[in-house]
């Protein structure tokens, strides 16, 4: 059912007060197709868990909150099993069915914000493993032809909080459902250096994949405020990558900075950067970085996206006048 002039509050994780004229939650996909063949169907903001979005003013066209749920058991062997989930299924509660089914290789990726649909447009990553490391396709229907097609990995063209659908093919599909593939016989991602502090802390030698899920929820609690509390997005900005002559330059000025290297790109981590301009517990208005994360940005109470928006640029400004390094935003800002 269409509702109209909706508040937005209770849809994105930020908390942002703002109203779509149309707002609609879908559970299969003959109602997306109606949507789209329909002539309302020309504005449409797709959004899943809205655990990625700072909406910054009202949107006069229609939120469509994809709500297809199911996860299914595809093939397999005694190595492997191939699984399916639905777009609209929380993606942590995803997690915790896989280690249900002791199915290992996204137990990293515990305690993420958001919805299944959400995790290959950006590619969701953290503590040493990407989707993409157990991606092998997924389901997306054409706004446009009003089909479904398939796209294996490659296709989806993945990079760090990047895919396709971020880029050439944005606003054109809707993910439908993922596939991916998890193993039987675990390979432990421990190496991540939080996590082995984290381990060693429980007490655990020989982790289990549920016990790095465990120690993975710590890490989170301890440092990321919960959206249910405090609003807020997760990262709101990505790590900047500089190249090895910038790099150069840089470490020659900032020895002390800590850094990823992969091949000739350098990662720089923007919370650091953004700590060392004194944003970190910096209360702005009903805005601010949060205490123990500085690259996340929360809203205290009734901060207004623009609120929040003024506040990321006043931190971009920063970070590009100390470290001459420009910090783009992982949110999607509206
Ligand atoms: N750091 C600081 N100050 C801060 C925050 C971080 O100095 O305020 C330093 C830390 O001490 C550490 C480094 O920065 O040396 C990296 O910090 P952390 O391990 O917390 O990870 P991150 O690079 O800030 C990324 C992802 C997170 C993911 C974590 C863990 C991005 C944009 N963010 O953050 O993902 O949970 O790694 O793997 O890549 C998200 O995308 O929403 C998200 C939370």
């Amino acid at each position: 059912m269409i509702q109209e002039n909706i508040s937005l509050k209770q849809y994105n994780t930020f908390g942002i007060d703002i109203k779509s004229k149309y707002f609609i939650e879908v559970s299969t996909v003959d109602e997306i197709k109606n949507i789209y063949a329909s002539n309302i169907g020309k504005k449409i903001l797709i959004i899943g868990g809205g655990s990625n979005i700072l909406f910054t003013k009202d949107f006069d066209g229609m939120v469509l909150k994809n709500a297809i749920k199911g996860i299914e058991l595809l093939d397999g062997n005694s190595e492997y099993s191939l699984v399916k989930a639905y777009a609209g299924e929380p993606w942590h509660e995803f997690v915790l069915w896989t280690l249900t089914n002791n199915l290992g290789g996204i137990e990293n990726l515990s305690l993420i914000p958001g919805c299944v649909g959400a995790a290959p447009m950006q590619n969701i990553g953290a503590y040493g493993v990407e989707l993409k490391d157990v991606f092998i396709s997924l389901e997306a229907f054409n706004i446009d032809t009003l089909e479904i097609e398939t796209f294996d990995k490659e296709s989806c063209d993945f990079g760090y909080r990047e895919s396709v659908f971020k880029n050439s093919y944005k606003n054109k599909y809707v993910i439908l459902s993922i596939t991916i593939k998890l193993s039987k016989k675990p390979i432990i991602k421990s190496t991540y250096g939080a996590i082995e502090d984290e381990l060693k802390k429980m007490g655990l030698t020989a982790p289990s994949i549920q016990d790095i899920s465990k120690a993975v929820i710590r890490i989170r609690q301890s440092k990321l405020p919960d959206p249910k509390k405090l609003g807020n997005s997760g990262s709101f900005f990505k790590n900047p990558v500089i190249s090895k002559s910038a790099f150069v330059e840089f470490q020659k000025e900032f020895p002390n900075a800590p850094y990823y290297q992969t091949d000739d790109l350098y990662k720089i981590p923007a919370g650091w950067l953004i700590e060392q301009c004194g944003w970190k517990g910096k209360v702005v208005g009903n805005t601010g970085a949060h205490a123990h994360q500085a690259l996340v940005l929360v809203n205290y109470g009734n901060a207004s996206g623009n609120e929040v928006w003024e506040l990321a640029q006043k931190i971009q400004q920063s970070v590009y006048d100390k470290f001459n390094i420009e910090i783009e935003t992982e949110v999607n800002v509206y």
